[in-house]
């Protein structure tokens, strides 16, 4: 599946990772490189570093090129990831060069994924019309549910019955394995025979900004339990990640489209498949929901995409407030203004338009506070502004909340706000909070030196699982690799190492790849991308770039390093004990650790 060279190196001096990355992290300059907030975890100090044409992430060790970031972010494969990047700078995708070739692809293309999950959103919708869809189609009429909401959204019925999708697919031509993959059916493992994953259900297709279907939940009819059964994660489909809905509110989003009811930029998040539906049928086509999940890191990251604000409409219950406050937190670390719908006497926002109707919704939407506010009334409410010791703890409380907010502009606009209600000069408020933030940032630093011995000792290191046995190989291994990576030029004098010299076989696989990849004179690292997952190519930038922070490289440190290699190799040939107990891991633990002069 490998491309020309030239084609990826075109692509990749067509897709300057600034302006790729840029698109979905905000990047400040810091010297000579660029900084943002870790679009792969939740952090609220920027970890992630964009040099050269790299980024990695001090955080998360996150890393890679523009490919690697690419299918990190939009959850594509290598070569998905390829199409989309050529995509975005008008670039055709040649065909492939099938020297790479003999990889493993998985069972199910995205492409296979893509079409049955079509064909089978097709049959449920034919099925809602069917005879046996009667009881369907009552019980979306007692929800309210007109003919044109339920055309729009594709709404469908799985029939009673065990074998009606399975059988309607195979007749396609998908095979069980594929179907199975799909999650679209099970496998019983009494008689080994497929089942119906989805049976007697209300199907919900579940569909991308692309406008393919991914996924499906499936609602029972009565109170059956599970009540709603959501597709597990499929080649194409990640829950944590994905917004119910966000294909048709997207436009409204984006200012594509007029709406009445709906400002761009504003999204309103909910709970469930129901509430989404009943508000875009209220003319609220803004609504989308998180997939039986609550909100993650990743979802905020897609809001941040389409919505400056977004609208809080979650249940009025305890879960409810619980699932607002996490939301609050991550939208707000990713710059996305949250506002805290508040319902009273419904239970969820599809009651509530059930029983109110649409015009006391809006009149909800627009009556919301902001959350900066909110709390900000909460602190300056609980004291005493006349008495000047109460008036310095709330100035301290809101200079709090206010260090949290990351837009600059903004935190300026309630600095100037808590000025003019405390009578507290803004410069003094000014000082206040950036104290506040250097001691965030000093946690931040504290816990990062924590993880990065950890990671020294590589307790729970899942990329090269044998390094905890081999540490002090794997030291060795990765300044051999780190040194061929960083320079080409450098592996091309020695041919003193082969890939059995390495003792770990993570090690022995990047090593293998790297020199496949440079006897065909390619010295770009973009193919790494389709031979390892995104977590491994973060590994292998990660020595590389360790690497280039060292002064000592070249070919006398690499054949310095490659006897002491020859050396280690021996040792571990040499270790006839396996670590079998508890006993042997912990004493070769507190040898790792002597070895390093670590207590
Ligand atoms: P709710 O229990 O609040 O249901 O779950 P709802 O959305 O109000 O549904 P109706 O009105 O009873 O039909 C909220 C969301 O949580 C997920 C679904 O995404 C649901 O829409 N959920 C709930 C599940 O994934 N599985 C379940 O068993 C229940
Ligand atoms: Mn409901």
């Amino acid at each position: 599946m490998a491309y020309p060279q030239g084609f990826i190196q075109e692509l990749k001096m067509r897709s300057p990772v600034q302006d790729v990355i840029g698109r979905y992290v905000e990047l400040k300059r810091a010297g000579r490189n660029l900084v943002g907030r870790c679009p792969f975890h939740s952090e609220k100090t920027p970890s992630f570093t964009v040099f050269e044409d790299n980024f990695h992430c001090f955080g998360c060790g996150a890393g890679g090129d523009v490919i690697t970031f690419a299918m990190r972010i939009e959850n594509l494969d290598y070569k998905d990831a390829v199409t989309f990047l050529a995509d975005r700078c008008g670039m055709t995708v040649p065909q492939e060069d099938r020297r790479y070739s003999n990889i493993e692809k998985p069972k199910l293309s995205r492409e296979r994924a893509f079409s049955m999950n079509k064909a089978a959103a097709r049959i449920f919708y034919d099925n809602l019309a069917s005879p046996e869809g009667e009881v369907a189609r009552q019980y979306l009429a007692n929800r309210n549910l007109e003919a044109a909401t339920i055309k729009r959204f594709g709404l469908g019925y799985a029939k009673n019955e065990f074998y009606d999708l399975y059988n309607k697919l195979s007749a396609l031509g998908y095979t069980k394995d594929e179907i199975k993959e799909n999650f679209l059916c099970g496998i019983s493992q009494k008689s080994g025979k497929p089942f119906d994953m989805f049976r007697n259900r209300i199907m919900f297709p579940i569909i991308d900004t692309s406008g393919n279907v991914i996924a499906f939940g499936g609602r029972v009819l009565d109170d059956s339990k599970p009540k709603y059964l959501n597709s597990s994660d499929t080649v194409v489909f990640r829950k944590g990640k994905q917004l119910f809905a966000l294909n048709y509110a997207k436009d409204v989003l984006l200012g594509n489209v007029e709406s009445k009811l709906v400002k761009s930029g504003e999204i309103i998040l909910c709970e469930g498949y129901m509430d989404v539906i009943a508000m875009h049928q209220a003319g609220f086509t803004n609504a989308v929901a998180t997939l039986g999940t609550a909100i993650t890191a990743e979802h905020a990251r897609v809001v941040s995409r389409y919505a400056k604000t977004a609208f809080l409409a979650y249940d009025s219950d305890d879960a409810g407030r619980k699932a607002a406050d996490k939301a609050m937190t991550l939208l707000n670390e990713v710059g996305v203004d949250t506002k805290i719908i508040r319902m009273q006497n419904a239970k969820d926002p599809d009651e509530y338009i059930k029983k109110f109707g649409a015009e006391s919704y809006a009149k909800l939407l627009s009556g919301s506070v902001g959350q900066i506010d909110f709390k900000l009334n909460g602190v300056l409410s609980k004291y005493n502004m006349n008495n000047p010791d109460e008036k310095l703890r709330a100035v301290d409380e809101c200079c709090k909340v206010i260090s949290s907010i990351y837009s600059e502009v903004k935190q300026d606009i309630y600095i100037q706000r808590l000025s003019e209600i405390t009578g507290v000069k803004t410069e003094s408020i000014r000082s206040m909070i950036s104290r506040d933030k250097r001691k965030s940032a000093g946690k931040v630093k504290a816990e990062r030196r924590a993880d990065t011995e950890k990671k020294t000792m590589h307790f729970d290191d899942r990329i090269n699982p044998e390094a905890i046995a081999n540490p002090v190989a794997v030291e060795i291994e990765e300044r051999i690799l780190g040194i061929i990576l960083l320079m080409p030029e450098e592996y091309a004098k020695c041919d003193a190492i082969s890939k059995d010299d390495f003792v770990t076989s993570f090690s022995a696989r990047v090593f293998g790849a790297v020199t496949d990849l440079y006897k065909e004179n390619i010295t770009d690292l973009t193919p790494l991308n389709e031979m390892f997952t995104p977590e491994e190519v973060a590994r292998i930038f990660d020595m590389r770039f360790k690497r280039s922070e060292l002064s000592a490289n070249g070919t006398a440190a690499l054949n310095e390093q490659i006897a002491a290699l020859k050396k280690e190799k021996m040792k571990a040939a040499a270790k006839t004990k396996n670590i079998s107990s508890d006993e042997d891991l912990i004493n070769l633990i507190s040898k790792a650790r002597k070895d390093k002069g670590i207590n």
